[in-house]
């Protein structure tokens, strides 16, 4: 095999003249009788070449038999193209290459899809073939991203004096909530190894050896229900550091967020993101992950609701719920069954219904329930609402309305198109609650992990009022997606012990699941705290990718397989032997 001179996306007129080798793939062959021309392709694009019969015959016979995806190696000498022929949206499309010599470096079967951007083909059968599936150029672009993503990270850490560790993958669970992937032991019989969830619990042992800064793009194995930016194997671009406060990481990871973006993505991030606590977020924005990108906030309308004669929001105000409303800025316009279908939606969401009023030009307001509000009442309570508009009302229990109009929200502003998909809004999100009540087991969880710090002055609240009780935790959020997420740690193990306790984690159970843990804060944890980012969900905004799966080379299917692979699979029975694993599967 010649050795290449240059890749296939690299000629232009500079080397007009020059003899040249290329090595690649067949992309497409034209045959226009004495002259063949083919696209050779690599990672850094395409190359035309040109089987001349007058030139060479022997190697314009050669050409016939190359088909798509074989694999050659050309010599031949670099041309300008005739002014007719050039192409303008290639970057080597002001040359040729006349071929004079070629070698046919493997065959290719023929591929089920053409390797091309806009390929129609399922996701099932790009995952089995994900190896021609990589080829297409936007997954090299991706790759590409990918890989500057992580270097960006790396340099601007290094820089910041972190130091790179790296952390057991078969290790014991770590409580991030989700449930866990185990492997057998052998050695050990009938013990298992979880593979981490994140490399939370050691990067606090870091800390308390000393490390200072620590970072790793840490794999994080999660066993829970896939959906489009979710897998079960994911990157996270994990940190701790030691003597910080909120403020000090939140500018620091601020800082690197923009260098990412700018160094890997030409993107300039607006700088200094917004704060806002959770509280403000989910009220104002019905979301710990508001996408900024448009605003129509959710409006309290509580006591309007109480003090009209509309028993819905009667009786949610007086059983200590809320009234929420969503003004659609010239919704009027939406037909009774678009509104319907709201409702629908919004029930399909949780909520009990989803009243409506639009406002007619006349400035009336229009709606089934509007014998039941006072239009002047209604008028002061939400001036924003102009003739023309659409409001939408949602009356429950806070975490419902919430979570119904924050989602209504998202979707109406997709569907009628109030998205700047061209903006970058970033910011972050602070003050989570320690600890959220689950009703269906019946006792406190945590939101974030149980190591977060409570906040100073809601100490005392752990005692009277745990659910009160604010965080030291912080998310930073982009374009509505939660990037990044962390908090400041409990650094002394009482403190530590009592909110395990609070979370139905006593003692015994704590020693059990994370007892190293607690035993080195006990000798001289220094104050620390730390963050992880997505960086499969960085990449997919970077790149503009709508799947994660897009963003890695190897993803999971939604039902977590590996369909190039077929992982998971049966093992032999010689192997669960080993184990000492009999296997009785549950129906
Ligand atoms: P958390 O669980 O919030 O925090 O994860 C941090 C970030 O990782 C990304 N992420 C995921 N990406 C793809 N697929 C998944 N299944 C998935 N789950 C999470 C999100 C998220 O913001 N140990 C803590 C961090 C800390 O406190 O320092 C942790 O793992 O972008
Ligand atoms: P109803 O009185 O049940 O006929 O409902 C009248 C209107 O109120 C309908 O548009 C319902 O969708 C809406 N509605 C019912 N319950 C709620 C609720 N909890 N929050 C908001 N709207 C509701």
């Amino acid at each position: 095999m010649k050795q290449r001179t240059h890749r296939c996306g690299e000629l232009t007129r500079t080397q007009v003249g020059q003899s040249v080798v290329l090595n690649g793939w067949v992309q497409r062959r034209r045959d226009h009788g004495a002259v063949m021309f083919i696209d050779l392709r690599d990672r850094t694009g395409l190359t035309q070449v040109v089987f001349n019969a007058e030139r060479n015959a022997a190697v314009h016979k050669a050409a016939h038999t190359l088909r798509s995806e074989c694999v050659v190696s050309i010599a031949g000498q670099v041309m300008a193209r005739p002014d007719e022929s050039r192409n303008p949206n290639l970057p080597t499309g002001e040359v040729e290459v006349f071929v004079d010599e070629v070698e046919i470096l493997n065959e290719a079967k023929t591929p089920p899809f053409v390797i091309e951007d806009e390929a129609e083909v399922t996701e099932a059968i790009r995952l089995k073939y994900r190896y021609l599936d990589l080829r297409r150029p936007k997954m090299q672009r991706l790759l590409g991203i990918r890989h500057a993503v992580a270097q960006a990270a790396r340099g601007y850490l290094n820089a910041e004096g972190f130091l790179e560790v790296e952390t057991p993958v078969l290790t014991k669970s770590t409580p991030e909530g989700a449930r866990d992937y185990l492997v057998p032991s052998r050695v050990n019989a009938g013990q298992f190894f979880a593979l981490p969830q994140s490399p939370q619990l050691f990067k606090q042992v870091l800390m308390v050896s000393g490390v200072d800064r620590y970072y790793q793009i840490a794999r994080c194995f999660r066993d829970e229900d896939l959906r489009n930016d979710r897998q079960p194997e994911f990157t996270q671009i994990d940190l701790e550091l030691s003597f910080v406060d909120r403020q000090q990481v939140m500018a620091l990871m601020e800082r690197m967020i923009v260098t990412i973006f700018k160094e890997a993505g030409g993107v300039q991030l607006p700088m200094p993101f917004p704060r806002m606590t959770y509280a403000e977020a989910m009220g104002r924005y019905g979301s710990d992950k508001p996408d900024l990108r448009f605003d129509m906030p959710l409006y309290d309308v509580t006591a309007f609701g109480a003090a009209s004669d509309f028993k819905v929001f009667k009786d949610a105000a007086a059983k200590g719920g809320i009234v929420k409303a969503l003004i659609v800025k010239g919704g009027a316009a939406l037909s009774r069954t678009r509104i319907d279908a709201l409702g629908e939606t919004a029930k399909s969401f949780g909520a009990k219904g989803l009243a409506w009023l639009k406002i007619t030009a006349e400035g009336q307001l229009e709606s089934v329930i509007a014998k039941f509000l006072d239009a002047k009442a209604f008028a002061a309570a939400l001036p924003d609402a102009k003739a023309g508009d659409l409001v939408l009302f949602g009356a429950d229990k806070p975490a419902i309305v919430h979570d119904v109009l924050g989602r209504i929200r998202l979707l109406l502003g997709e569907e009628l198109n109030l998205i700047d998909k061209t903006a970058w809004k970033p910011l972050w999100v602070t003050e989570f609650p320690l600890l959220d009540y689950s009703p269906e087991e019946k006792r406190y969880v945590f939101m974030h992990n149980p190591f977060a710090a409570p906040m100073d002055e809601d100490l005392a609240l752990l005692e009277s009022d745990p659910l009160k009780v604010r965080a030291k935790a912080y998310d930073m959020v982009l374009n509505g997606s939660e990037i990044g997420g962390g908090s400041i740690r409990n650094h002394r193990s009482e403190i530590q012990l009592k909110i395990l306790d609070l979370l139905g984690i006593n003692k015994d159970q704590a020693q059990a699941k994370f007892g190293f843990l607690l035993e080195a804060l006990d000798y001289g944890a220094p104050p620390h705290g730390g963050i992880a980012f997505g960086l499969d969900r960085l990449i997919m905004l970077l790149g503009g990718a709508d799947s994660i799966r897009d963003v890695i080379a190897f993803p999971k299917t939604q039902r977590a397989q590996c369909p190039l692979t077929d992982a998971p699979s049966a093992v032999s029975a010689e192997q669960l032997k080993e184990l000492r694993i009999k296997l009785d599967l549950i129906e």
